[in-house]
């Protein structure tokens, strides 16, 4: 008998990540230094990353070796499964065939130690001893505790404060690896100081975390600054994701239709996507479709700008589709996709016209993620419940055009430390966030769009 599984064996996980921007069909414009307006240089960027890292942020080299040390620590839970959804399939009775990429596998439970391994490796081989960083939904945090954990570095992780108080047991996870969390905006440092003395009861975002996790990195001994998403090199580590599951979806003789992914910062959605982007860019044909939430429209309605990656405007101007960095999304659940920008990489490939954008409403989110958990059994994360809900819907559709068409979904994380959610959505609590057109407007009425 066989199961839904599609599973690598350990020899056959990919051992080189992919680098997109090898194969783009326009360049990626550089970052900007705010005050000069010229593009950045590697050297600017050492107070907070090390030469490694900024070497393979800046790389044009499109296959990178993943070093052994790195590779045995994902070896603890990769190559992740790819199972064929064939009970949600019949519950939806579509013809479409629904593959779903197992990321909740990893010890945190997401995507995130992917990246979370290879940088606390570059940072220990760097003579690093402490990395700082922020976190939304706690996710990439409790990540980074492990990460850290397991290379023998010290972890600090400022936590959007309207998560802290939701999730708390991501707080507790990070401490059972040993890193330190505190609810962000905070008092240790004058960035989130000076938004407590705003509103002592600030509901934070994750571009004042980041603000914080910077400031406490540029001004602490042997201490660098990690980031969880947006940056080339974060999504490079993702992109183990997609060589995976190409190699899963030959194994089950099918390739992709439709390929989706949650977009927050971009890293799991790169991840799944950025292989399969390749195939599209020489001559395949495949509609790639990146999730984001109603609340915190960035693609499907902010404009393709300059703007800073925080709110305190610490870090350099980046390329992206941005809602202003001063945009407080509102407090909806999925807080990893509470961000007003999207990765550059991931930013480019939607202005070429390689992925579409498409926005879901949270309620929407909660309904298809509890259609998933009833069917296929795995509680998705709120994030990952962005991605189903597409799913869903292309499914629906195969089934009303009558067409059989494959579906690829990045399953991103686990939602088993996120019940308080269910909770709120299962009793009728959750309420509905949207973003209104002339208020995105207002919000990005002084940023520099990126030339054509
Ligand atoms: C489970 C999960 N999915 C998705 C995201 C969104 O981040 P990204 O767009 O970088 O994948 C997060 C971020 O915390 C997450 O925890």
């Amino acid at each position: 008998m066989t199961g839904p599984k599609i599973l690598l064996s350990d020899e056959e996980m990919p051992t080189q990540w992919y680098n997109i921007a090898a194969d783009l069909p326009s360049p990626l414009p550089p970052p900007l230094n705010p005050l000069t307006a010229e593009p950045v240089s590697p050297d600017d960027l050492l107070p907070i990353f090390p030469l490694n890292l900024i070497e393979q942020e800046v790389s044009a080299e499109r296959w990178i070796d993943i070093p052994e040390p790195v590779l045995e620590k994902l070896l603890i839970w990769r190559p992740t499964p790819l199972y064929r959804a064939f009970r949600l399939e019949k519950f939806l009775d579509t013809p479409a065939h629904i593959y779903v990429k197992y990321e909740g596998a990893s010890p945190a439970g997401s995507h995130k130690p992917n990246t979370a391994v290879a940088q606390a490796y570059y940072n220990k081989i760097s003579g690093i001893a402490r990395l700082t960083t922020e976190t939304g939904a706690g996710q990439w945090g409790s990540a980074l505790a492990f990460a850290c954990n397991q290379f023998g570095l010290e972890c600090k992780v400022y936590m959007v404060r309207v998560s802290f108080n939701q999730k708390p047991y991501r707080k507790m996870m990070m401490e059972t690896w040993g890193a330190s969390c505190v609810a962000s905006p905070s008092p240790d440092t004058s960035a989130g100081r000076g938004f407590l003395e705003q509103d002592p009861e600030h509901a934070g975002s994750l571009g004042i975390a980041i603000s914080e996790a910077v400031e406490d990195a540029v001004t602490t001994e042997g201490t660098k600054y990690s980031l969880g998403s947006v940056l080339n090199h974060v999504l490079l580590h993702q992109t183990i994701v997609g060589l995976e599951a190409q190699r899963q979806m030959q194994k089950a003789g099918e390739y992709p239709d439709v390929v989706i992914g949650c977009v927050g910062g971009g890293s799991n959605f790169a991840g799944i996507s950025f292989p399969f982007i390749r195939d599209k860019i020489h001559g395949k044909e495949l509609r790639i479709l990146a999730v984001e939430p109603a609340s915190c429209p960035t693609m499907t309605k902010g404009p393709y700008v300059y703007d800073f990656g925080d709110t305190a405007c610490t870090t350099p101007l980046l390329p992206m589709y941005s809602l202003g960095h001063g945009f407080m999304p509102a407090p909806i659940h999925a807080g990893g996709l509470r961000y007003h920008g999207v990765a550059p990489l991931v930013s480019r490939v939607l202005w070429d016209g390689l992925i579409e954008a498409k926005a879901f409403n949270q309620l929407d989110t909660f309904k298809a993620g509890i259609t998933f958990a009833r069917t296929e059994g795995f509680i998705p994360a709120p994030e990952t419940n962005h991605a189903i809900a597409c799913a869903i819907e292309e499914a629906n559709k195969a089934r009303e055009e009558g067409k059989q068409r494959v579906i690829l979904v990045n399953f991103s994380g686990h939602g088993l430390v996120d019940l308080a959610s269910y909770d709120a959505y299962l009793s009728g609590k959750l309420v509905e966030a949207s973003l209104a057109d002339d208020e995105v407007l207002r919000l990005v009425s002084d940023l520099k769009r990126v030339p054509a």
